[in-house]
């Protein structure tokens, strides 16, 4: 007897949460849908904006959070609708955690897009470099380094101009970071246009 109570009690709870969820479900679609205009494979955008796939949910939300506190400004130099799709998004947590989830269960897609460099002068400074912190699993869980293999070469090679010339810097700054930058901020442009050549040539097998 005691049941029936609860019965009813269930199912306009069940009826609200299918609501919310549908709710929920158009909001991400529509959401995605927007991201995609520029980040899309075919969007031919990607030496700009990369292909989201695979990215990792942290490493994603990391770098929502970088364009909101006005860490990354390459991007906004070039028109407002990307700063006002990044920090619109940056500001709703919930949906924040929705599109990063749902672009981190994709496969990656590995670009062949290169620039002009000499690969075999790259391979040394790569190896030397960058490998440590972005090739293995392990490196890249030890240092929360983002797989960059995959990325068109010019997007690769306008990131590191970037964090160069501390148009890109970070949020939450850490010693792999400074490493990072410290060690880009060595290089000339041929020398950078190299690793990039290099990492392009290998990147089914880095
Ligand atoms: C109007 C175009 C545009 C739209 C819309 C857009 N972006 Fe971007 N996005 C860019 C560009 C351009 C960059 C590269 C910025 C830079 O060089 O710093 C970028 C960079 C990013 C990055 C960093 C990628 C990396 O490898 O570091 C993430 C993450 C990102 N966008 C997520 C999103 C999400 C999620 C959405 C949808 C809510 C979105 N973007 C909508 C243009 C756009
Ligand atoms: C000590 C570790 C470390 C080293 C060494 C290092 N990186 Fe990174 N790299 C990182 C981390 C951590 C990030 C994530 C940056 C962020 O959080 O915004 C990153 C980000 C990047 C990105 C941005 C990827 C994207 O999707 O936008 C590129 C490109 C990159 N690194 C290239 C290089 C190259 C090329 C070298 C060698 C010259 C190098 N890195 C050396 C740790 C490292």
């Amino acid at each position: 007897m005691k049941l029936l109570p609860l019965i009813t009690l269930c199912i306009p709870l069940t009826l609200s949460f299918h609501l919310v969820a549908d709710t929920t479900n158009t909001t991400l679609k529509t959401q995605i849908q927007q991201c995609e205009n520029c980040h899309s494979e075919s969007a031919a955008s990607q030496s700009i904006a990369p292909v989201l796939n695979g990215m990792s949910e942290q490493y994603l939300k990391d770098q929502m959070e970088n364009f909101a506190q006005d860490k990354r400004r390459v991007a906004m130099e070039e028109t407002p609708a990307i700063n006002d799709a990044h920090t619109s998004l940056a500001s709703d947590e919930e949906s924040l955690s929705l599109v990063s989830e749902y672009y981190a269960e994709l496969e990656r897609r590995v670009s062949s897009v290169s620039v002009d460099g000499d690969a075999s002068s790259g391979e040394s400074l790569f190896e030397d470099d960058c490998a440590s912190c972005h090739t293995s699993t392990f490196g890249r869980y030890l240092s929360d380094s983002p797989e960059i293999t995959h990325l068109e070469g010019p997007y690769i090679l306008k990131q590191m101009k970037a964090f160069s010339d501390g148009q890109r810097s970070f949020t939450n700054e850490t010693k792999s970071h400074r490493k990072m930058v410290n060690r880009i901020q060595q290089y000339s442009d041929k020398e950078l246009a190299d690793i990039v050549a290099y990492i392009k040539a290998n990147a089914h097998t880095l």
